[in-house]
């Protein structure tokens, strides 16, 4: 796709792809706002390449061309940002200030999820950019739930259909999580979606469950749920389906939270690993 110097290379066969051309050093224009729109709708996650010093009132420029900047997705005690720092930032980081963690999800592995999924309303999508990354590890993976859901077995499209999942907050901090029934008990924001929802945009069928914060499938005992649950995600985090960025510094990333799913891979702890997060307000999942 290519339109009044703006250019669109996808990234891989399953989603994403880069947006090239984009001027952030002014507002963007109604020209490309509508290009972008266009780009995310196909192509689900998009990126823009050393998209210069992006200051936080740019980024959230660019996020509003999607929807309303979102409210803070996390509860308040679970956030480090520095006095000072945009209302609705968040940053993903694990650099200290004063001794201090100034960021959220700072280190580690984060197994595939969905922002927000365990809210009536999950974000629309997230953007994130990366002010400092290491030279290796921390990269983001992406898995498109379109095709998950339009190559699912007959069986397990059967078994899904007309059902829905909980998602809980919590229950597995952001690592690889026990699906124990104390972590259950321990979560405190939790909520049903239904498995196969549509996208409002594309009218196209996404299989919105996620390893990290989907805890049950409503209606089966627990055996058959968690059986039913764990092929689910086997099936949509096959390679096939992944895009993995793999970050550098200025990157502009934004990807359909309703859509895909995202999960980390691990890095040295003892690197700078510093993005900034905005979310764009999502709606009821049907
Ligand atoms: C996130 O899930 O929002 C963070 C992803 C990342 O750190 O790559």
């Amino acid at each position: 796709m290519a339109s009044g110097g703006l250019h669109v290379t996808p990234l891989g066969d399953a989603l994403g792809a880069e947006v090239c051309g984009l001027d952030f050093s002014k507002p963007l224009t109604s020209h490309e706002r509508d290009f972008l729109r266009r780009a995310w709708t196909d192509h689900l996650v998009i990126v823009a390449r050393g998209a210069q010093e992006l200051s936080a009132d740019a980024q959230i420029d660019f996020c509003k061309t999607f929807g309303e900047i979102g409210g803070r997705a996390r509860p308040v005690e679970a956030r480090h940002e520095p006095a000072g720092a945009p209302a609705d930032v968040m940053y993903v980081s694990n650099k200290r200030v004063g001794g201090r963690i100034i960021g959220s999800i700072p280190d580690g592995e984060m197994e595939f999820h969905i922002d927000q999924s365990y809210t009536e309303r999950p974000a629309r999508g997230t953007s994130l950019y990366a002010i400092e990354v290491p030279d290796e590890g921390g990269d983001t993976m992406f898995g498109n739930l379109y095709l998950a859901y339009e190559s699912l077995p007959d069986d397990l499209r059967r078994a899904v259909e007309g059902r829905g999942a909980l998602n809980v907050y919590g229950h597995g901090g952001y690592g690889i999580q026990s699906r124990s029934a104390n972590d259950m008990g321990a979560a405190t924001r939790k909520h049903v979606h239904p498995i196969v929802c549509t996208h409002p945009d594309s009218g196209r069928k996404t299989l919105f469950v996620n390893r990290l914060m989907t805890a049950s499938v409503e209606g089966l005992p627990p055996d058959e749920s968690d059986d039913l649950l764990f092929r689910l995600f086997d099936h949509q985090e096959q390679e096939a389906f992944r895009y993995t960025h793999k970050w550098r510094q200025s990157d502009l990333l934004l990807w359909d939270n309703r859509c895909t799913v995202h999960a980390r891979t691990d890095f040295d702890p003892s690197k700078t690993r510093h993005l900034r997060r905005f979310s764009i307000q999502g709606h009821v999942m049907n």
